[in-house]
């Protein structure tokens, strides 16, 4: 079998730890608590695609996506420069964008459309903006926005980024139903030409993801967590790479910093 393709994460000490990268077509989970630089760690694996030609999908759950360039800005990652276009936009894009932004108000849009097909349908219903069936809606409009899918639902026709931040948001109300829809969600958007990187959300007081799934399925999984604050006084943060598909991934934890121009800078961790 050939040796898959690498693709960046964005981070230099990230990609060494895991060989050069992840392998291409990898569904990878981050997980961790509030503030321990989830939604970071995504810019980064963007930014990566842009600079290096890919079209980017980023569907974003919790920031407007204009919040997003401006904390990318403040850690050296200018997004402004590549072709943007938000699905929640009334206008066509004017240009062929290199990333196409999901946000919220993207998800109502489709939802609502989806909402009115379903009427002309025999079986009339409504989606929510936070469903994966919406999300799976979502993703494929953007990619014929990017004008990487030839047909309804079909697979890339090149290398595509998927970012998806965060995951949680969709079974929020029902957690219970986090495997279903994490199974749902891979079998509609794994592919060999889709690189994924999804966040799930990690309550800080046990330590539990909110719902389960994600992490089982998932090709690879980086952990982020933070010291427990009262102890240490300090917020120090931490990484491993708990698992990676077709890697001989470092097994040791990174100490992590989040620096104004930089972003994400991983560290051996300092207490082993
Ligand atoms: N310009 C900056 N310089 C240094 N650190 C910053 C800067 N901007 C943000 N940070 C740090 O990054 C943290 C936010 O990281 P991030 O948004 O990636 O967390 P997260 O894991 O996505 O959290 P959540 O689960 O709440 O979404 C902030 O709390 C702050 O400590
Ligand atoms: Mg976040």
């Amino acid at each position: 079998m050939a040796e898959a393709q690498r693709i960046s994460t964005g981070i230099e000490e990230l990609d060494e730890a895991l060989e050069g990268g992840i392998p291409q077509g990898s569904w990878v989970v981050a997980t961790g608590e509030p503030g321990v630089g989830k939604s970071i760690l995504c810019m980064h694996f963007a930014y990566a695609g842009l600079k290096a030609g890919d079209p980017v999908v980023y569907v974003t759950t919790e920031q407007e996506f204009k919040d997003v360039i401006a904390q990318a800005k403040q850690l050296g990652m200018d997004f402004s420069k590549y072709p943007t276009y938000s699905l929640g936009w009334r206008r066509e894009p004017e240009e062929l964008p290199q990333i196409v932004v999901v946000d919220i108000f993207g998800l109502l849009k489709v939802a609502r459309q989806l909402t009115e097909k379903a009427k002309e349908a025999e079986g009339a219903r409504r989606y929510a903006a936070l469903s994966v069936d919406t999300l799976i809606e979502a993703i494929d409009e953007a990619y014929k926005v990017l004008e990487v899918v030839e047909e309804e639902r079909g697979s890339p026709t090149r290398h595509v980024r998927l970012v998806i931040d965060s995951m949680s948001a969709f079974w929020v109300d029902k957690p219970v139903m986090a495997r279903k829809y994490s199974y749902q969600l891979k079998i509609a958007t794994h592919r060999d030409n889709v690189t994924a990187l999804l966040t799930s959300q990690y309550a800080p007081t046990t330590r539990q993801a909110y719902g389960f799934g994600l992490e089982h399925i998932a090709d690879g999984v980086i952990h982020m967590w933070m010291d427990d604050v009262e102890t240490t006084k300090e917020v120090r943060r931490h990484l491993i790479i708990k698992k990676m598909r077709m890697t001989n991934h470092a097994r040791n934890a990174f100490d992590v910093e989040i620096e104004p121009g930089k972003g994400l800078v991983l560290r051996p961790t300092r207490s082993s």
